[in-house]
Parts: C-alpha cells; sequence; structure tokens
C-alpha cells in the first residue's frame, strides 16, 4: 500500500486495513514461489521446523518493534530512526538503519519483478491451455524455454515494474485495498483447492513427510541462516516496510495482536504452498531441489489435471501476480516516504527513478538464468543469487536485529509501554527478555556460527 492508502487524517482508517496492507505486503511470492523452493533445496523437515522457530521467535518480536517504531516515529523509516535517537538522546549513527534498509529494498525489487514477470506470463501461458492434461516433461520444458529467452523475460519483467511503479505513482488506494479484500481471500481457497488436489493425488503422505519430518543430519550451519532469512523475507522485516507501514496505524490498536494475526496468515501460506506442492513434486518423480522453478513446474501440472484446470490456473496465477504487486508496492515506500518527505520530491517522479533504477539492476537477475549463467563473480554465487542472499541473509537479519536492540534499550521504555499498551511489569519484563534478547542474540549467534568458520578458516 503507498502513502496515500491513509484516510484524510494520516492513518489507516482502522486496524483491519492495517492487517490487510501488512498482510499484503508480507504474503507474496516469498510464500508460494521461495518457501517450497528453499525448503526443498534444504532436505524439507529439518528447515521448515528451523524457519517456524525463526518466525515466532525472532521474526514476531521484531515485527512488533518495527511498528511500534512506526507508529511512534510516524514518518518514513530514514526520518523515523533521525527522530526517535533525537529523543533518546541517543548516536545518529542508528539513522544507518533506514539507509540499508532503503538499499535492501532496492535489491529485491530488482529481482522480485523478475519472478513476478515469470507468474505473470503463466497467467497467459495457463489460460491458453498450454498444460491442459500435460505431462511433467511439457511443464519442465515450457518454464526451460522461459528462463533460457532473456528477451521474453525482460519483456514481462518490464510489465510487472510498470505496473507496480504506475500504482506507486498515482498513490492509488481505494481500488487497491478494496481488491485485497477480495483476492487475499480467493487466494487462500484456491490454495486449499489445489491443497485438496494434492491430498488426493497419492503423494500426500510423502509430501507431508518431506515438509514435517525432522531429519537434523542435513541441517548445518548454512540452514539456520538460509530459515532465519526466509523467515525475514516472507515477513517483510528487517528493512523499514513494517515500520513505513507502521507510521499510518491508528494509535488506539494493540500492536502486539495484529501482529501475531499477520505471522499466523503469512505462515498458513507458506505452508499450504508447501503442502500442495511437495505430493505433486513426487507423485510426478519430479525433484524436491530443483530451486526457484518448483513452483512453475508443479502447479500447472496440478492444474492441468484438474476439471475446469485452465481457468483455475488462470486466477491463480492472476491473484499470486496480484499477491506480488502489493508486496513489490510495499517495497518502495520507505524510499519513496522518505524522498518525498525529505525533499517535497513529487511522488510520481520518484516512483519512475526508482522504477528505471531497479528494473536495469534486475536485467542482472534475467540474464542469469541465461546468458550469465555461468558468471559467478563471487562465492561461486551468480548474479541473482548474489543480490538474493546479500539482501535476504544479510541484510534483513543485520536490519532486524539493530531494529529490536533499539526498541528495547535505546528507546525510553515509557514510551514502549504506552506503544505497546502494556501496565503490568511483568509483561513488560517478558516484552524485554524475548524482544531485546532472544531475537537480537538468536540472529546474532546465527551470524556468528555460520561466518565464524569463514574467517578463522
Ligand atoms: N514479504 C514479501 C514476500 O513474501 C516480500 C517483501 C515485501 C519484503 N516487502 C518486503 C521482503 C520487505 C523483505 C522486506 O513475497
Amino acid at each position: 500500500m503507498s502513502i496515500s492508502t491513509q484516510s484524510t487524517d494520516g492513518r489507516w482508517s482502522s486496524r483491519w486495513l492495517f492487517v490487510l496492507a501488512a498482510a499484503g505486503s508480507a504474503v507474496g511470492l516469498g510464500n508460494i514461489w521461495k518457501f517450497p523452493y528453499i525448503a526443498g533445496e534444504n532436505g524439507g523437515g529439518a528447515f521448515v521446523l528451523i524457519y517456524l522457530v525463526c518466525v515466532a521467535f525472532v521474526g514476531a518480536p521484531i515485527m512488533i518493534s518495527e511498528v511500534m517504531l512506526g507508529r511512534k516515529g510516524r514518518a518514513s523509516p530514514i526520518n523515523t530512526m533521525r527522530k526517535l535517537t533525537q529523543e533518546a538522546g541517543a548516536g545518529a549513527r542508528w539513522t544507518f538503519l533506514g539507509w540499508m534498509g532503503v538499499l535492501a529494498g532496492v535489491l529485491i525489487l530488482s529481482y522480485y519483478a523478475v519472478i513476478a514477470g515469470w507468474a505473470l506470463n503463466y497467467i497467459w501461458l495457463t489460460a491458453s491451455g498450454t498444460f491442459d492434461a500435460a505431462s511433467a516433461q511439457v511443464a519442465i520444458t515450457t518454464f526451460d524455454q522461459l528462463q533460457q529467452d532473456p528477451l521474453e523475460m525482460m519483456g514481462w519483467h518490464s510489465a510487472f515494474m510498470v505496473i507496480t511503479i504506475w500504482i506507486v505513482a498515482r498513490g492509488v488506494s481505494r481500488g487497491l485495498e478494496a481488491a485485497i479484500r477480495w483476492f487475499m481471500p480467493l487466494l487462500f481457497v484456491l490454495l486449499l483447492v489445489l491443497l485438496g488436489y494434492s491430498i488426493s493425488s497419492g503423494g500426500f503422505a510423502q509430501g507431508w513427510a518431506f515438509m514435517f519430518d525432522f531429519n537434523w543430519s542435513v541441517v548445518g550451519p548454512e540452514t539456520w541462516l538460509i530459515a532465519m532469512g526466509q523467515a525475514f523475507f516472507t515477513l517483510s522485516l528487517g528493512m523499514g516496510t513494517m515500520m513505513a507501514y507502521g507510521a499510518y496505524v491508528p494509535g488506539d490498536s494493540h500492536i502486539g495482536s495484529t501482529v501475531l494475526t499477520i505471522v499466523a496468515l503469512d505462515t498458513f501460506v507458506a505452508v499450504a504452498a508447501g503442502l500442495a506442492i511437495f505430493p505433486l513434486v513426487f507423485v510426478n518423480g519430479l525433484e524436491v531441489g530443483q530451486g526457484p522453478g518448483l513452483m512453475f513446474v508443479t502447479l500447472p501440472l496440478a492444474f492441468g489435471q484438474l476439471p475446469m484446470g485452465a481457468l483455475f490456473g488462470t486466477v491463480f496465477f492472476v491473484l499470486v501476480s496480484f499477491a506480488a504487486i502489493t508486496s513489490a508496492i510495499s517495497l518502495t515506500e520507505p524510499a519513496i516516504a522518505y524522498v518525498v518527505e525529505e525533499y517535497n520530491a513529487k511522488r510520481s517522479r520518484v516512483a519512475i527513478s526508482l522504477g528505471i533504477f531497479c528494473w536495469l539492476l534486475g536485467l542482472g537477475t534475467v540474464f542469469s538464468f541465461n546468458i550469465w549463467a555461468d558468471l559467478k563473480p563471487l562465492f561461486g554465487l551468480n548474479f541473482f543469487e548474489l543480490v538474493d542472499q546479500l539482501s535476504q541473509n544479510i541484510m534483513l537479519p543485520l536490519g532486524g536485529l539493530l531494529i529490536a536492540l533499539f526498541a528495547v534499550w535505546v528507546l525510553p521504555q515509557s514510551i514502549a509501554r504506552e506503544q505497546l499498551q502494556v501496565t503490568s511489569k511483568r509483561v513488560m519484563f517478558c516484552w524485554r527478555v524475548v524482544g531485546g534478547v532472544m531475537a537480537p542474540l538468536g540472529v546474532a549467534a546465527v551470524f556468528v556460527y555460520t561466518f565464524l568458520p569463514f574467517f578463522i578458516g
């Protein structure tokens, strides 16, 4: 949601609208595309458990911190951090957090638009009957063809960026609110239909076992880093999105319960997507660790077998594209809100400049799947993997770590108490332990555990 989604007094008109907008940001490609393929690459069960632990003990408290800071600051993340550090008499260095968030948003949007472009393309492919009664081979070849064609990918990537920036630039509000209200529940329903199909497909037990059997033998230090990064990504944390949206939350709504609702919704969608996808992988003899193509190969197969599958499939990819748009919009909000606020710039101009920059950067991701596939400049990763992992596994957790520390140890306690509407000393103590010690310590431990071996050889 853009800045002008606020009601006339500059606030979301209700707590519910904030839930919708924040859920619109959180639920996106991260849940339906990324979660299943990363779980598949990292051995399933053990990864999923660690991910759930990260969501509950790191993600939820950090989201509370972000929303709370945003609502107190009532400005773009950079200026919120400026204001609050002054108020707390802390060093101006904390503002760095806001800047890192803007950078992370740019990096993420650059590749997010490319993958969302695939979803747009699949609307067309399913609608035209490409997957009607198709074999696994057809699904695989269709995806490979798209990947091998940089021009085709660029076209869809551009289309997605244009739509997103157009909405952001206009600050369209009412329409989007109404759309989220209808599309989100519809997305849930379609996921349930897919889930029903996958339960009846004959591979459900195997898919379930893959997702929930805790196979510790495949867990390494990296698994923790990846699961934690995924938790941050899927909840839109660590870069100021929730802070920017928090700035519009009405003063009297209860942050804790609101955040828990959003976290629950987001987790439900990810788990449902995984449970819909993995059984199909096993039934069709596909590869669990096949990477970014996983959703684009398995789900069209399912739709191809369903009665009225072309219709369902088309609607599904429309909804996925829509979920991606509401997430992409939220990625731009911290940057745009700042420039507009600070320089009194025209929203549309800022949006278009940002869009062009991210689009150019996104070409690196487009080429990573074809002409630059073998170009691995650092750590054996291609351009897409580098941008993705740098932003998701390092910048977001680092941002989140600092946000939580700031919210608990730097921000005056009286402000936190008033924001969280906590009167009991005991509850406040619990909050400080979870938000100020456990969550940051968790992130720090994962960093040390993953990177220390790297430094000491
Ligand atoms: N959470 C979104 C998804 O799952 C992506 C996203 C939107 C995001 N805003 C963000 C990720 C901010 C990190 C930070 O698709």
